[in-house]
């Protein structure tokens, strides 16, 4: 895979700083890497990726430190908005630094590629003859601006939000599958998607996604952005597996998958890298998963559990109640765990990288959404594929169980199990040879090499 010798163009990657944002911009890195690009990654001092897990990148660090309130306050659209500000001088100056070394071919910049959320990297290179920007997001992140922001055409959903109404034009989308909640007040995230929409000024935008997974949305924005649009996912099936970046994975829960007696049955539980649950959410998941004749994988991180370090508020009497059906682990390896033979279910937060990830192997997803861009997902998932269920009520045992029968056991998981097996075959034509990621992929690399 990877073309050795002389590399004739930089290409400098911003990532955002969250695993799920990390994770493909890496993914990404990787496979530009392989068509020859020389690559530089840009990043913010906290969660920094590991240079040594990436030996054929350059680091540049962002110097600018999030203050501990700042991540431990939950609000993640307060902090966008202050690393943006604090970013964007600082990020000028690696580019200076950058810049002066440029004394052959090989050193030139062609763009910058950057994570949507890092919006400061715009219209910060010095050389304006060269200033090519390429924003590097989740479609469905737009899908849910364009619904969202209170605009001048007069869309203001605001009145009814958190109803069960549809959002005009955005069929499945409701009114409460709007990305408002526990993000942060809604002044925070105005503000945010104000600023988000500047990635239209780029030269091009790059989307983790399928064209056919969501045509309509991909015109959409085509029309209002008239820029070429790129849809290379899932970003995973094309570079090589990456080392977890964040956080050490227990890979013991492979033997665990081993050691299981049949294919399908296991349900893999697992909520992202950010999302954090109570004590009471906690027990809730335990016994409704305890509860059911499905053994399960769990992934519980380190601190998700809130006033715990782990799990030591699992509820007395659960571990015997579970013997071996149960295994918990800290951090899983996501990817090897889908692909699994014996997992046959996924309760997933619906993040961007894990719904790809889950589709990719034909694994249905049971969705609890936490926020963001994941109410979004999960509607997709439940009405437009018709790939999983919703978990929408009150999150207590007896729902957990019922939802986990559904998707298992009853005659309504067998359909939706059949779609799964149906969507996965899809996804895979995509990435070959000839497929609209690959092609998508192809256009991309050449149309970096024009500018
Ligand atoms: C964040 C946002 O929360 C999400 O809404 C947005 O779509 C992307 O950024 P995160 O919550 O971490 O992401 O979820 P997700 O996008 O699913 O990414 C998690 C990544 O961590 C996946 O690539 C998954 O494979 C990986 N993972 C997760 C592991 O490798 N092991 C685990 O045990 C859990």
């Amino acid at each position: 895979m990877k073309k050795q010798g002389k590399r004739s163009n930089r290409l400098v990657l911003v990532p955002g700083s969250f695993q799920g944002h990390l994770n493909p911009m890496l993914q990404l890195g990787t496979i530009l890497y392989s068509q020859g690009f020389s690559i530089t990654v840009a990043h913010t001092k906290f969660n920094s990726p590991n240079p040594s897990n990436h030996p054929d990148f350059n680091f540049l660090t962002i110097s600018y430190a999030a203050y501990d309130s700042e991540l431990s306050s939950g609000n993640i659209l307060a902090l966008i908005l202050r690393l943006n500000v604090n970013c964007k001088a600082l990020f000028q100056e690696c580019l200076a630094r950058l810049t002066e070394k440029q004394n052959s071919d090989e050193e030139k910049i062609s763009c910058i590629i950057y994570d949507e959320l890092m919006y400061f990297s715009s219209g910060g290179y010095r050389d304006e003859a060269s200033e090519h920007y390429l924003a590097h997001g989740g479609i469905t992140a737009f899908i849910s601006r364009d619904a969202t922001v209170p605009t001048s055409e007069g869309n203001n959903f605001l009145q009814g939000l958190g109803s069960k109404d549809l959002v005009p034009g955005f069929y499945p989308l409701r009114l409460k599958d709007l990305p408002f909640s526990k993000f942060g007040s809604l002044e925070t995230m105005t503000q945010v998607v104000k600023e988000l929409r500047n990635t239209r000024k780029s030269s091009a935008i790059i989307y983790n996604t399928i064209d056919f997974l969501e045509q309509s949305s991909l015109a959409r924005t085509l029309q209002q952005c008239h820029l070429p649009l790129f849809s290379i996912g899932p970003l995973h099936k094309f570079a090589p597996a990456l080392s977890t970046i964040l956080f050490d994975e227990d890979i013991s829960c492979m033997r665990w998958l081993d050691e299981q007696t049949n294919d399908n049955k296991i349900i893999y539980v697992s909520l992202g890298s950010i999302t954090q649950i109570d004590e009471n959410e906690l027990a809730e998941m335990a016994w409704g998963l305890a509860n059911k004749e499905s053994p399960f994988l769990w992934v519980v991180r380190s601190g998700s559990v809130r006033g715990s370090e782990w799990i030591e508020s699992l509820p007395e009497g659960f571990e015997e109640a579970i013997g071996q059906r149960g295994c918990i682990v800290k951090w899983a390896p996501q990817k090897k765990v889908l692909a699994h033979a014996k997992v046959g279910g996924f309760w997933s937060h619906c993040g961007w990288n894990s719904t790809m990830e889950s589709i990719s192997e034909g694994v249905p997803i049971i969705c609890r959404q936490n926020s963001g861009d994941q109410r979004v997902n999960g509607r997709y998932i439940s009405n437009v594929w018709r790939v999983g269920l919703e978990m929408e009520n009150e999150l207590n045992r007896r729902e957990v169980e019922r939802v986990v029968r559904r998707l298992m056991v009853d005659k309504e998981g067998l359909e939706i199990r059949q779609n799964a097996k149906e969507l996965k075959e899809k996804i895979q034509l995509c990435v070959r040879e000839d497929g609209s990621s690959y092609n998508s992929l192809n256009e991309l690399v050449k149309f970096i090499k024009s500018l």
